[in-house]
């Protein structure tokens, strides 16, 4: 009896051992240099999605200096990635989203949220809210 405890206390040892290299320090016998420095060819081979508005600015400027409740939303919040279309500048390569859904990922009431003004579905219910409100002013 005592000896099978002292076995699943080895056991129970070994696997807290690995857990605590591999998730706390970062280092585990399993995660050799090798397939390490391939994670890396593999994240930098990825093409950047997003730009900046920075960038967006260089060439919608006076959209962008009209702004006022929206200059403080990243271009792409609403647009979507937009890499590809500020070296493209094409219209396919942009996405413009006019549903009441697109507005209420920030605008819904929700409980708690209060950095933003909100409404809720009965506000202007059926009408998209671009007909009304202009997401550029
Ligand atoms: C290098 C110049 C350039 C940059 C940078 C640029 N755009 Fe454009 N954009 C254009 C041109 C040109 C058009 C008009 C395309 C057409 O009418 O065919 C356009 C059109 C658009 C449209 C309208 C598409 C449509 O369906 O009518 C949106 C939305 C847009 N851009 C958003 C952005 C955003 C967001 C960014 C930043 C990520 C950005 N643009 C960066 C040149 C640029
Ligand atoms: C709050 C969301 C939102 C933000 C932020 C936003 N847009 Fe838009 N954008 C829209 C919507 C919605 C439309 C379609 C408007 C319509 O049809 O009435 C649109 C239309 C456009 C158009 C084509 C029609 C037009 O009005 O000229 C361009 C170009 C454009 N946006 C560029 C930009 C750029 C550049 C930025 C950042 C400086 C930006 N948008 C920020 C939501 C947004
Ligand atoms: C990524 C989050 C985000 C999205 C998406 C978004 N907004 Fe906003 N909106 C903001 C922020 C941030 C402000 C500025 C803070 C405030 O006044 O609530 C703002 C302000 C506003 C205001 C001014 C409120 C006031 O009276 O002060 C209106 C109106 C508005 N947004 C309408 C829209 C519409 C219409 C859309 C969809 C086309 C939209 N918003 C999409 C974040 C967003
Ligand atoms: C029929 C026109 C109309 C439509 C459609 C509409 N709104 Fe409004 N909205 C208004 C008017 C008018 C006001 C200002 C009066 C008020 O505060 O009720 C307003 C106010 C707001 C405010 C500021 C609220 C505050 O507390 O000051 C926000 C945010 C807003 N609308 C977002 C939206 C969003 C998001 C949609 C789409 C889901 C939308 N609106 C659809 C007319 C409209």
């Amino acid at each position: 009896m005592k000896g099978k405890t002292i076995v699943l206390g080895v056991i129970f040892g070994v696997i807290v051992y690995l857990i605590l290299f591999t998730y706390v320090f970062g280092f585990s016998p399993f995660v050799t240099g090798s397939s390490q420095s391939k994670w890396i060819e593999l994240e930098l081979s990825r093409e950047p999605k997003f730009s900046d508005t920075a960038i967006c600015k260089e060439c919608h400027y006076q959209l962008y200096t009209g702004m006022k409740n929206h200059s403080s939303v990243n271009c792409e919040a609403c647009h979507g990635p937009g890499a590809e279309h500020t070296i493209k500048r094409s219209k396919d390569t942009i996405e413009i989203n006019r549903s009441r859904d697109a507005c209420l990922r920030c605008h819904m009431e929700i409980a708690g949220r209060n950095a933003v003004k909100v409404v809720n579905e009965s506000h202007s219910t059926g009408i998209l809210c671009v007909v009304c409100h202009n997401p550029h002013e």
